[in-house]
This record gives structure tokens, C-alpha cells and sequence, in this order.
């Protein structure tokens, strides 16, 4: 068990594993999504230029399987931290929206959301939670919207990811949940190897590639937060 109250700043890092429970797939290991479809024909800007529609399709179908599931107690434990702890922050490589959905703010989503649209081109940013992901073009370019998401060879978005990185660099304690910790650049924000490192504590119910790397590893689900994270 963690006591909050012991430490000044708090960086909550989530992964798929985060949302496992809520029925979400995570993208690796068994039933992990890259094992059902090729990322090179749904999850790249180049299948996006050949087959917009059917990379619009696959996103649709993520958005329904996410929307049949319900954030889990682990979410909603984490987001009434958030209340009595207000300098607990939430960066998330998730693009599913369900810590949102549990109440909780984030303040980093490394991957962007399943619920906006953007222009490659113009940045510009829709946010289509309401409506389904028909292709819409780009008012001023006439180039269909994509996702607002971090895509395999994309460019990261240096502004969230510099805005994770400041709250990191003056966290106390950083809490890992549910991820492999193998996509770079967002593996890289864990702070194994700077001068004044924070408590680094890893949840996740299978070893990881850096577990043996952190100062405690709870082998544990996320939904058992409540037990593991106390105010
Ligand atoms: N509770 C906590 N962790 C769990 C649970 C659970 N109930 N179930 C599975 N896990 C762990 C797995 O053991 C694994 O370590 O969640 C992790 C999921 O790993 P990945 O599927 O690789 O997901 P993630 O680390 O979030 O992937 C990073 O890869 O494809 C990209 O952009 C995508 O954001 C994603 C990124």
C-alpha cells in the first residue's frame, strides 16, 4: 500500500492495461489489438492516404467497443484522489477516454483521443465525440479529417509531450499502471535515470521490461487500486 499523503507530487502514468478490465483490448499479448490487425493497413498516415474510409472504419469500430464499456473502480479511484490529492496528474498513453469518463482530469494524453478529428495539414482540431466517423474533409484544405491520435511514424505532439514531461521532472512519486513500456518516445518519460528520482513504483499483474527497474512493483490489476493507492 502507498500513502499519498507522503509524498508532494503525484504523476499517474496509464497504459492500455489501465483499461484492460473495462474490456478495452491492450495492443499486445494475447488478444492484444496488433495481433488481430496489421497496424501498417489501420494505424499509419500512408493506410490513412490509400483507404481513408476503411481506417475511419476500424477507428469507428474502437470508438463503439469503447463506448460498450464502463470505466472500472481503478478510474474512479483514481479520479476522487484527484480531489483530495489536486496535485495528483494523470498522463496517459490511452486515447479511450475513460479516466474522463470516471471523472478524472488528465493532463497529458501522449497519444491524442479517439474522440477528435484532425487535419494532417492544418492542425486543426474537431471534436467529434457526438458523431460517427464518417469522412469529413478539411474545411480549408479539402483533405478528409483523420483521428487525433498518434499514429505508428507520426510525430509526436511536442507540447503534450513537454507538458508531461515538466510535471514529471517535479513529481515525488511516479506510478506506472498497465503498460509493456516498449513505445518510445512515451516509455522514455519514465525517470529511471535522472539525478532526483521520484519513488518509482510499477502496477501491472505481468513482469515488464523495466520492472526490475523500479523501487517497488505491486503485481497487482488496475481495478485494484483502491487498495494499493490511499489518500
Ligand atoms: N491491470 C494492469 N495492467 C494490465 C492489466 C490489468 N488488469 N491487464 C494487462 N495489463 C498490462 C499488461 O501486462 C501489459 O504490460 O498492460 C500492459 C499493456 O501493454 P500494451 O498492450 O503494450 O499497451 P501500452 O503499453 O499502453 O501500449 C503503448 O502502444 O500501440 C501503441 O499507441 C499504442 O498507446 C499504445 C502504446
Amino acid at each position: 500500500m502507498i500513502a499519498l499523503s507522503d509524498y508532494a507530487r503525484v504523476v499517474v502514468f496509464t497504459g492500455a492495461g489501465m483499461s484492460a478490465e473495462s474490456g478495452v483490448p491492450t495492443y499486445r499479448g494475447r488478444g492484444g489489438i496488433w495481433q488481430q490487425y496489421d497496424y501498417e493497413d489501420y494505424a499509419c498516415e500512408s493506410a490513412f492516404r490509400r483507404h481513408p474510409q476503411r481506417v475511419l472504419d476500424f477507428h469507428e469500430l474502437r470508438r463503439e467497443q469503447v463506448l460498450g464499456c464502463e470505466p472500472h473502480a481503478g478510474h474512479a479511484h483514481l479520479a476522487s484522489l484527484q480531489r483530495t490529492h489536486p496535485s495528483l496528474s494523470i498522463v496517459t498513453q490511452n486515447i479511450d477516454g475513460m479516466h474522463q469518463r470516471a471523472g478524472g482530469a488528465v493532463a497529458a494524453e501522449l497519444h491524442g483521443s479517439l474522440w477528435r478529428l484532425r487535419c494532417a495539414q492544418h492542425g486543426v482540431v474537431e471534436d467529434a465525440a457526438a458523431g460517427r466517423f464518417v469522412r469529413r474533409d478539411c474545411t480549408q484544405c479539402g483533405r478528409p479529417l483523420r483521428p487525433d491520435i498518434t499514429w505508428f511514424g507520426d510525430m509526436i505532439d511536442e507540447a503534450v509531450f513537454a507538458q508531461a514531461r515538466a510535471l514529471i521532472e517535479m513529481c515525488s512519486l511516479f506510478v506506472c499502471i498497465g503498460t509493456s513500456a516498449v513505445v518510445w518516445p512515451a516509455a522514455g518519460l519514465i525517470p529511471f535515470d535522472v539525478r532526483q528520482r521520484p519513488h518509482l513504483v510499477e502496477i501491472n499483474p505481468e513482469p515488464t521490461d523495466g520492472s526490475a527497474r523500479f523501487d517497488r512493483v505491486l503485481r497487482a490489476s488496475a481495478s485494484a487500486l483502491p487498495e494499493l493507492l490511499v489518500p
